[in-house]
């Protein structure tokens, strides 16, 4: 095979045309010298019938024992046996034409690549492999075969496994401020690198036993669940392999706190109607939150009146009417949730308006009872008094007379006062009580 192409002596035309006439196309590794395609085609083929060689002690090392990606790596082939024709290196373990990287040739200094050549890899007539500019994928295991000269069925292999010093790692976290206590989080140990195991530890210290921390299958990502001021880190994650560990910069979790209640103060909760302007606020203040208003479990704005509602803490009503009523209520928001506040209704005082009267009559005959009630919209509501021919009668919504006389005619009136607005309305009934029948003149109106 490729040995054969290593010591050409070995290769009879016979093979030759036989290993030419088995194989189907296959894509063929780029060349130096003058290998023509022939050739390479019949190494393929003949690889497969070929035995593995027995081991021997050649050992290889590394220079210089670290790397890290983008510098270079010699793997240094030491115990090289006599009488060598060349060399074939491969990725991997075993010595398939598939990750055959490169041979060389010692007589006729020819090199040839296979599929696994990155353009990287150069061999040297010792044996040893450069690597030029290493990256993730050149990680793992190698293999050099040695080729005696003359031998068909023997060669001598090395294995060496080559490890990348491992990169600073970085904690990424799907959620750096995470609600106290109730929200998961999942810590990861970036990047994601081949062949290395990952350790994690917390203020300093390997991770404690806890349902609440679960590591991955890998180790690579760390679920917390309800965070707390304990849980909160710093956390530092370690890659490690044979040859190095670096490990991340501690990572600590911003708790927020949990949202407090809000609730609704007022510079005024007992306005009067159309004269004072109410602000409301929605307190406590706090950075971070957005703040959401209701009236009547509506969010605002539910008129064009209102100058900023929505999102402000501070929520103005100028001239309020008793329309504003309410109930209000608001909502605080931060980036996770909301909590909202219990209502509250304001209570805006207006009235009286003019009152007005009710009675049954407006004559009576004597000896009835006169009854009259007064009524006029306020809040808080009225005080009423009453008053003939402007003489103070008495206090109360209702007047009742029992056996009025004809003295009993005259102008009442009913006044009706509102104590918190300080406004005072007043109306007027003229009630005429007749004589009973047969006394006086006898015009009587008819009762119903
Ligand atoms: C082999 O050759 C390389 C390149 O010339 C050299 O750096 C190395 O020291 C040599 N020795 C061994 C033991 O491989
Ligand atoms: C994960 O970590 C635990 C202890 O922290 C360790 O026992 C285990 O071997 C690790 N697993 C892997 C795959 O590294
Ligand atoms: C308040 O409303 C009253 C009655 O509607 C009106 O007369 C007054 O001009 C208003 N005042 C303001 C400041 O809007
Ligand atoms: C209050 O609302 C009612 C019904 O929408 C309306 O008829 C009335 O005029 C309003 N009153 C005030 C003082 O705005």
């Amino acid at each position: 095979v490729l040995r054969k192409f290593l010591d050409p002596r070995l290769i009879s035309t016979e093979e030759n045309t036989q290993a030419a006439q088995a194989t189907g196309p296959l894509s063929a590794p780029p060349c130096t010298l003058h290998i023509t395609w022939k050739e390479l085609l019949l190494t393929a083929s003949l690889l497969i019938f070929w035995n593995p060689p027995t081991t021997a002690q050649v050992t290889i090392e590394a220079q210089p024992t670290k790397v890290s990606e983008g510098k270079d790596i010699l793997l240094l082939v030491h115990n090289l046996p006599q009488n060598v024709a060349g060399y074939i290196w491969y990725k991997g373990q075993i010595m398939d034409l598939q990750y055959y990287i490169t041979a060389y040739a010692i007589d006729t200094e020819m090199l040839i690549f296979g599929p696994a050549y990155s353009g990287r890899e150069t061999v040297y007539s010792n044996a040893s492999l450069l690597i030029q500019s290493v990256n993730q994928n050149d990680a793992g295991s190698y293999t050099v075969e040695i080729i005696k000269r003359g031998e068909v069925t023997e060669g001598v292999t090395g294995h060496f496994t080559l490890y990348l010093e491992t990169p600073k790692p970085y904690i990424s976290s799907s959620n750096l401020n995470p609600r106290k206590g109730t929200e998961t989080v999942i810590l990861s140990c970036d990047p994601d690198t081949q062949d290395v195991s990952y350790q994690w530890w917390i203020n300093g210290q390997s991770l404690p036993i806890s349902r609440k921390l679960q590591l991955s299958e890998n180790n690579r990502t760390l679920v917390l669940s309800g965070v707390r001021k304990n849980t909160a880190g710093p956390y530092e994650c370690e890659m490690k392999n044979p040859v190095s560990s670096s490990r991340s910069d501690p990572v600590t979790l911003n708790l927020l706190s949990e949202l407090p209640k809000p609730y609704l103060t007022s510079n005024n909760f007992n306005p009067i109607e159309n004269k004072n302007v109410i602000a409301l606020t929605c307190e406590p203040k706090t950075q971070g939150y957005t703040y959401l208003w209701r009236v009547n479990g509506q969010s605002l704005p539910v008129s064009p009146r209102l100058k900023q509602p929505g999102k402000t803490r501070i929520f103005f009503l100028p001239n309020v009417t008793r329309n504003d009523t309410g109930p209000y209520e608001c909502e605080t928001w931060d980036r996770v949730g909301s909590i909202c506040s219990d209502p509250v209704t304001l209570n805006v005082l207006y009235g009286p308006k003019v009152p007005r009267i009710f009675s049954p009559l407006t004559n009576y005959r004597s000896g009835k009872t006169l009854q009259l009630s007064c009524f006029a919209d306020s809040n808080p509501p009225a005080e009423y008094s009453w008053t003939i021919d402007g003489n103070f009668l008495q206090s109360g919504q209702k007047l009742s007379i029992p056996q009025v006389t004809t003295e009993h005619s005259g102008l009442y009136g009913c006044s009706a006062r509102n104590s918190a607005t300080g406004r005072e309305r007043s109306t007027f009934k003229r009630i005429k009580v007749f004589p009973p029948p047969g006394v006086g003149p006898a015009c009587v109106e008819k009762e119903p």
